[in-house]
């Protein structure tokens, strides 16, 4: 059969990123850059707030067009998006094909062979499918970076959040399957894997729990450093804390969601934890690890949060001096308790939430540059990744903390760690020299 031209389309989180990866491999499809070359057109949608959710539908929007020009061109959605809305998607948008939900992804081809041969709509967001894993993600020939997912779904239960109706209860992936994966990468070149999860550190196979994951990924000689995203403050462990100190590989980077300082509000959102836990697990941390870098995700406005509880918020990032945060306002999600709550609690009014969140994101902003410019002097250890977005004669990494870093430099240092010498802490971003 001919290879298919595919234009995707990609919104979200890393695991989305990783899924479109997927997509490619799965139909084993040239991409385009063009959406008029195309033969498949999919658009890999994010369903966490309204906002992403409509972005993602008004760009399906645009290749209406492309339909009516070329009846043979396919277009699809998949991704949270077509898990929440499924059949309704199919009557809001006549031109659209097909629905595919994100742990359906091996059924894709079959999906595009029934629009063509049968001329049906297929919807495809069962969950019961068995091989969430099966189909390896596509890598970019030199890429020294990559994601390997460790875990699908999500079994905690976020009041505000939509993740575990649309990509189902968690299912951990086989060690074995991990491994080969990282193997397989590390053939092609890549040096540092970062494994991904909704609660990436909740991973267990048999008897084997996160802290063992990191040390036999430790064994892989070729691998220079391990990370993971998102941990769930609650499932840290000793184990866990220890494989961070005692193994070389892995970074001293945590992205640890918050979500709230507030005792109020973390109830409310049913985190599971206090404010004082989250603090002193953060104290245990920094102690077993004193260069400890943590990030974190923030959502400002929750239903019933008052001044005095977003205070609380801001108090906690002053106490734990977070070096970066992603913080949105907060967004009713279909069917979710937070829903609910913002229709008998007292909701935030937009201007309010939009308020406290520009407050929350200058103050971040002013710790960002605070710590970036700490790093003035200092060597960092750094993977080269790629050349600057700004001149192509400098190249750009990452250091052990996730710090993103640019220096002159020649593209042949792709790949590499490199010494460079910190020379500017900038508001995202260090510049320096090597060494
Ligand atoms: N509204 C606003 N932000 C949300 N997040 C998850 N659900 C919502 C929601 N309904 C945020 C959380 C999470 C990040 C990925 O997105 O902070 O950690």
């Amino acid at each position: 059969m001919e290879k298919k031209y595919l234009y995707l389309e990609t919104y979200g989180c890393q695991m989305n990123e990783y899924d479109s990866d997927r997509i490619i491999n799965a139909l084993d499809a040239e991409t385009t850059d063009k959406p008029e070359n195309a033969d498949v057109i999919i658009v890999n949608t994010c369903a966490i707030r309204e906002k992403a959710d409509q972005k993602a539908l008004s760009s399906l929007g645009r290749y209406k067009n492309l339909k009516s020009e070329n009846p043979d061109l396919v277009v699809g959605i998949s991704g949270c998006v077509a898990q929440l809305y499924g059949d309704k998607l199919l009557k809001r948008m006549p031109y659209l094909d097909f629905v595919l939900g994100p742990r359906a992804i091996p059924k894709l081809p079959q999906l595009i062979e029934d629009v063509r041969e049968k001329r049906i709509r297929p919807v495809e967001t069962s969950f019961d499918i068995e091989e969430v894993f099966e189909i390896q993600p596509y890598h970019e020939q030199g890429k020294s970076t990559a994601f390997v997912s460790v875990q699908q779904g999500c079994n905690k239960r976020c009041t505000y959040c939509i993740v575990p109706t649309v990509r189902g209860s968690e299912v951990n992936r086989p060690l074995e399957d991990i491994i080969r994966e990282s193997v397989y990468l590390l053939s092609k070149g890549v040096k540092e894997i970062t494994l991904i999860g909704q609660t990436v550190n909740s991973w267990k196979y048999d008897n084997y729990k996160f802290g063992d994951l990191l040390h036999f990924l430790a064994e892989l000689e070729a691998l220079e450093r391990i990370r993971f995203t998102t941990s769930y403050p609650r499932d840290i462990t000793k184990k866990m804390i220890n494989a961070m100190s005692d193994v070389n590989k892995v970074c001293h980077h945590l992205h640890l969601p918050v979500q709230s300082g507030s005792n109020k509000v973390l109830k409310l959102m049913n985190r599971t934890y206090t404010r004082e836990w989250y603090l002193d697990s953060v104290a245990r941390l920094k102690d077993a690890i004193p260069d400890m870098a943590l990030s974190s995700d923030i959502i400002v406005g929750f239903p019933g949060e008052s001044e005095d509880d977003f205070d609380q918020t801001m108090t906690l990032m002053e106490n734990v001096q977070f070096e970066s945060s992603f913080s949105f306002k907060f967004s009713p999600r279909p069917g979710t308790i937070g829903e609910k709550l913002s229709k008998t609690n007292e909701m935030v009014d937009d201007i309010r939430a939009g308020e406290r969140l520009s407050r929350l994101q200058e103050y971040q902003k002013e710790i960002t540059l605070k710590k970036n410019q700490e790093r003035v002097g200092k060597i960092e250890k750094v993977l080269v990744e790629g050349t600057s977005k700004h001149d192509p004669k400098w190249v750009m990494g990452r250091t052990d903390h996730n710090r993103i870093v640019n220096f002159p430099g020649k593209k042949s240092l792709i790949g590499s760690i490199v010494d460079v010498k910190i020379k500017e802490g900038l508001a995202n971003s260090l510049r320096g020299e090597l060494e």
